[in-house]
């Protein structure tokens, strides 16, 4: 804990003494807990910081500039395109190295969600499924059946540790949550929770706001803050000594991501990639993704709020969009590569700014609520590491079986509860029906599976939910659901799967 002297003269050197202005106002309580805060922030990079966030929000081009190409197609491995045998033996890699206890997720879990508009963390969100289920849960049903896959194949007890980032605002309300669920029956030291750091908003002038007259404006440092928590929390040192040397890493709100996939961590592994990306076609230029591309030849992601509309509407002769490798947020790094950046390359990672309204205490300490932008958020982003590869890779998966964020509340057309709850019935409608079951409505009609996909992802045929402890991905149905008739809304747990006579 630093003295109130300590904390003014760094703040004097940082241009920031303006923050004291209200410290005569407060009381004992709320001093020391400003003083708590205040003592939190990398005071020495400060200046420094809050000098590039300005310069950055004032200047017109805020996007990647230089030689920018789409990631050939040939350097990207893909689901669609490759032969079924291949995808087989990256599915048995990846099983070694699980089996191996070689493999580890990490989930970015220090959002906001101010898209969807919920006051807990996203992960905790029940987006209408017939089971209840929220994310969280999903996830983490989705690890205790990748390790019993990988336990069956191996012969061996392995296990998948859970590695979850949460800011400030997460932290709290997700550790009760793991808890008062009995974490969903993994075992609570393989479930390691941590804070990445928060960072001060700026006005345009570059000097930190206040939020009240004793608490500055904070928010986490974005998803590339996870660089900088790995280490203040010793997660890499966590890593080594479970001997976890590959990393799954995640974001929290793709209802369909596949926790650990092995056939991706497969891919990787066997290409010797120190670094990987999956990716979506995608699906329209103003599709809010960031794209997966090179420049000069380095691979890096333009995100989708950087991104001049020209390029995003750029297409091939076929019609197709040029810039297409759509950036579904999960990543393959190996324990290696993050112990380069941490030592060498966190501090080159850019900082992008996001302009935004941040609520603040004027001259005269009134609260204000602003009704245009009048500060700078400063956020580092996840991918921004890809630039430091020796060997990067990029893996196309279908969208409808790995893809379906929920970022919206229902008010929009996408990317909104109901479209993740459809996705996640519509993928289980066509496992069950691919593996011979036959769906009835309520009155014992048979309903007939959705021909296309696109619509079928958007419309499913039925509520039909099978547990992730039933099948992780599909596999295993035929033996209980072949010539099934199931009467819908269905789901399909492990109590009832116990239950189900063969036909
Ligand atoms: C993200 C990707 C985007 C991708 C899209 C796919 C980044 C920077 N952008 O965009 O390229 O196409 O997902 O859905 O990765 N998070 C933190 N700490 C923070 C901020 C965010 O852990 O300070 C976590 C969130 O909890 C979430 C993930 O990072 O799990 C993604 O954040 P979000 O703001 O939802 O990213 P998008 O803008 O949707």
């Amino acid at each position: 804990m630093f003295s109130l002297e300590e904390v003014k003269d760094s703040l004097e050197i940082a241009g920031q003494s303006h923050v004291l202005q209200f410290w005569p106002e407060l009381g004992e309580e709320e001093r020391s807990a400003f003083l708590r805060e205040l003592a939190q922030l990398d005071m020495e990079g400060l200046r420094g910081r809050c000098e590039a966030a300005a310069g950055a929000a004032a200047s017109e081009s805020r996007g990647l500039s230089g030689n920018i190409d789409p990631v050939p197609p040939e350097f990207i491995g893909s689901v669609k395109k490759s032969d079924k045998n291949n995808i087989l033996q990256w599915e048995n890699e990846g099983f070694v190295q699980i089996s191996n206890k070689r493999v580890g997720v990490l989930l970015l879990a220090g959002g906001q969600g101010t898209r969807l508009g919920v006051q807990y963390p996203k992960g905790m969100y029940d987006v209408g499924l017939p089971s209840g289920k929220t994310l969280y849960q999903i996830q983490a049903e989705r690890i205790h059946k990748i390790q019993e896959l990988a336990d069956i194949k191996h012969g061996s007890k392995c296990t998948i540790p859970w590695y979850i980032m949460t800011s400030e605002f997460t932290l709290a309300p997700t550790e009760k949550f793991f808890e008062d669920n009995n974490y969903f029956g993994l075992e609570p030291s393989n479930v390691i929770m941590f804070e990445q750091r928060m960072i001060p908003a700026v006005t345009f002038d570059g000097k930190v706001i206040l939020q009240g007259k004793g608490k500055i404006a904070l928010a986490p440092d974005g998803n590339g803050g996870l660089y900088q928590a790995l280490v203040d929390n010793n997660i890499l040192v966590d890593m080594k000594k479970r001997g976890v040397e590959y990393l799954y890493v995640y974001c929290v709100d793709n209802i369909l991501v596949k926790m650990a996939d092995p056939v991706f961590i497969g891919f990787c592994v066997t290409k010797g990639a120190d670094c990987g990306a999956k990716v979506v076609e995608k699906m329209h230029p103003a599709e809010a993704v960031g794209v997966v591309c090179r420049v000069q030849g380095i691979p890096q992601v333009v995100e989708y709020s950087e991104m001049q509309q020209e390029m995003a509407e750029l297409r091939g002769p076929g019609g197709e969009l040029i810039y297409n490798a759509g950036n579904i947020c999960i990543h393959f790094f190996t324990r290696t590569f993050l112990q380069d950046v941490a030592e060498k390359f966190e501090g080159q990672l850019k900082q992008h700014v996001a302009i935004k309204k941040v609520p603040f205490v004027d001259a005269r300490g009134s609260q204000v609520k602003p009704t245009k932008p009048n500060g700078i958020k400063m956020e580092k982003f996840v991918f921004d590491v890809f630039p430091f590869s020796r060997n990067f890779v990029v893996f196309e998966v279908e969208r409808e079986d790995e893809f379906s964020p929920l970022k919206n509340s229902d008010e929009a057309a996408i990317d909104s509860p109901t479209s993740a709850r459809n996705s996640l019935l519509a993928q289980h409608c066509r496992w069950a029906t691919s593996a011979g079951a036959t769906l009835l409505d309520v009155h014992g009609n048979s309903i007939p599976p959705t021909a296309s996909s696109v619509l079928a992802r958007d419309h499913p045929p039925a509520q039909c939910e099978i547990s992730p402890l039933v099948s992780y991905f599909g596999e295993g149905l035929e033996k209980l659901l072949k010539r099934q008739k199931l009467t819908t809304p269905f789901i399909l747990d492990k109590k009832k799967a116990e239950d189900l006579q063969p036909q």
